[in-house]
């Protein structure tokens, strides 16, 4: 299997017309991945503007272009340089489709080279903020400024490069300079080729959604059927496809993605899916209820689902007894699920599928180039990694879209905002929240703790602020005093990170007035804990749990 190969998604999106009215995937943007830190958020602004793209690894092969059949095609930015000659090339194929192609940062650089112009690495390299002066707007840049020098409009974009294009392909013209770049950006339009130094999709690119929404609509003719109400529809009519009238089995954790995926199936096929939800004793405070009153049945929600709640926190509690090491306490909840899953399913009669909420980040991360050299930090185990050995077809609806797309769809589907904008929750719960061996003890004082924090940082307008929050229980007794009582009890840490990706994360500058607030009330309404600290360890060098 190529690398291109590798990341195409298991549904089919060529040219086969969808169930549901509208055709989401009728109109599809190819993006090329040369390697660049933003290429995933290329393939979100495309997405946000309202069409169907993916990801490939830059040497796609001819039969997987034409497969995929796409519109337009996208070059990413790369860390390489495209003056060595054993650097990354787009494949000749690409420029024999006829569609536009917008090439941005090193995608620009291999294009101007590929067809006949001169790249060079440049004394001045250009990082973060530039003023790019738009000599002619041509289709790209018309009717977009962010002000007027002279005559000339200008763009504040951000730019990050070494090397630069020096001489033209034949064929295009000059868009816009910099004062040390004279080809900032570039254009065919008679091939629909664009070139751009800049990268349109970070947010301090500030008219680059308006400059890709120009390549998209305008330039690219898309009509923009990826939305929230067509892709659910689409969804929908996907999986009665697929499922018909056998019957679908899903781990419902409460987290953001498998309650998407439990309203989506209860739309598509009502009472024929059966949700299981494992009470592991590792849960926030009424997490399990929660998710009950949201999806289950008897109450007055449009979900109405069959969920099998099963109380596992003595096996949990049991197994995890005694264990104080980070991975080993991982793997021993990861394995028990399964098994408790597993048993539970065994329980249900006529089952074929399961389904599962992988996003398309896993599907682009489980492809993407690997050298197998990469450290394990942190072993993850997810509800949604679930068992072979159940031999069971899965249903994984979510496969295509972004996290912000799953919360789009979820608001769309009717779930709350509560559930839908969550901050994310590990699989193994407060099992790594609880420093060393964990105990039901210990878990009941954190659980406490966690929900004195979220409800004021909810209070406080707060929560939505960042981007995750939650208390930390530290088995060491320190010395307090209340009243005129000494007390000798448990420390609680307080962690809030904001971070776009997860991958790295600063501390949340909250409030002192705040903090002050939340380590008064833990202290005060929870008898077994005497001090509370916050975490101010950003990621790296810190991970954001601390196990
Ligand atoms: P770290 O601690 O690695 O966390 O900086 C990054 C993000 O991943 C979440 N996390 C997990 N999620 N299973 C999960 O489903 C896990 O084992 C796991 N460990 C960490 C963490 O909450 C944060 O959002």
């Amino acid at each position: 299997m190529t690398h291109s190969e590798s990341h195409s998604t298991s549904r089919s999106t060529s040219n086969s017309p969808s169930q549901s009215d509208h055709n989401i995937h009728a109109e599809k943007i190819l993006i090329l991945d040369f390697g660049s830190q933003y290429t995933q958020l290329i393939a979100r602004r495309v997405r946000e503007i309202g069409v169907y793209c993916e990801i490939r690894v830059f040497d796609i092969d001819q039969a997987a272009t034409d497969d995929f059949n796409p519109s337009a095609v996208i070059l990413s930015g790369g860390p390489e340089s495209v003056t060595k000659d054993d650097t990354h090339r787009v494949p000749q194929h690409i420029f024999d489709l006829a569609v536009p192609v917008l090439g941005i940062c090193y995608g620009m650089q291999t294009m101007a080279l590929q067809l006949g112009g001169k790249v060079e690495g440049s004394a001045e390299q250009e990082f973060g903020y530039a003023r790019v002066c738009v000599r002619q707007p041509g289709e790209l840049f018309r009717n977009i400024e962010d002000g007027k020098e002279g005559d000339s409009s200008f763009l504040d974009v951000w730019m990050s490069h070494g090397d630069k294009v020096v001489e033209l392909p034949p064929g295009f013209k000059q868009l816009a300079s910099t004062d040390t770049t004279e080809y900032a950006a570039m254009c065919d339009e008679s091939r629909g080729y664009y070139g751009v130094q800049f990268h349109p999709e970070v947010n301090n690119t500030i008219q680059g959604m308006a400059i890709l929404d120009r390549f998209i609509k305008v330039i690219c003719q898309c009509e923009c059927l990826w939305t929230p109400a067509n892709i659910v529809e689409d969804l929908v009519a996907d999986i009665r496809q697929q499922v018909g009238d056998r019957h679908v089995l899903l781990g419902l954790s409460g987290g953001v993605d498998s309650s998407v995926v439990a309203a989506l199936l209860s739309r598509a096929i009502g009472d024929q899916l059966t949700c299981v939800f494992v009470d592991n004793g590792l849960l926030r405070l009424n997490e399990g209820q929660q998710v009950i009153d949201m999806l289950g049945k008897g109450s007055d929600n449009v979900f109405d689902l069959n969920i099998i709640a099963v109380d596992a926190e003595d096996l949990f509690l049991k197994k995890l007894s005694g264990v104080s090491d980070p991975e080993a306490k991982r793997k021993i909840i990861g394995n028990t699920f399964i098994e408790v899953f597993e048993e539970e399913s065994h329980k249900i009669q006529d089952v074929q599928f399961l389904a599962q909420g992988t996003i398309y980040p896993d599907v682009i991360e489980s492809a993407g180039h690997k050298d197998g050299k990469a450290h394990v930090i942190k072993s993850h185990h997810n509800v949604g990694g679930l068992p072979e050995t159940m031999k069971l077809e899965l249903v994984e609806p979510l496969r295509e879209l972004f996290k912000d797309e799953v919360r789009k769809i979820g608001i769309e589907l009717g779930l709350t905002d509560e559930i839908v904008f969550r901050h994310p929750f590990p699989g193994p719960g407060l099992g790594v929240r609880i420093l060393g061996p964990v105990s039901k003890e210990y878990a009941d004082l954190l659980r406490q703790a966690d929900d004195i924090f979220i409800q004021e940082l909810r209070n406080a307008g707060l929560y939505d602020k960042v981007s995750q929050a939650f208390a930390v229980f530290l088995p060491v007794k320190s010395v307090g005093v209340v009243g005129d009582a000494r007390r000798y009890e448990y420390v609680i840490a307080l962690r809030a990170v904001e971070t776009i990706d997860f991958m790295t994360a600063r501390w949340a500058h909250l409030p002192y007035e705040f903090l002050e607030k939340v380590s008064g009330r833990i202290i005060n309404e929870i008898a077994g804990i005497s001090r509370v600290t916050y975490d101010i360890s950003s990621k790296p060098p810190a991970t954001i749990e601390w196990e």
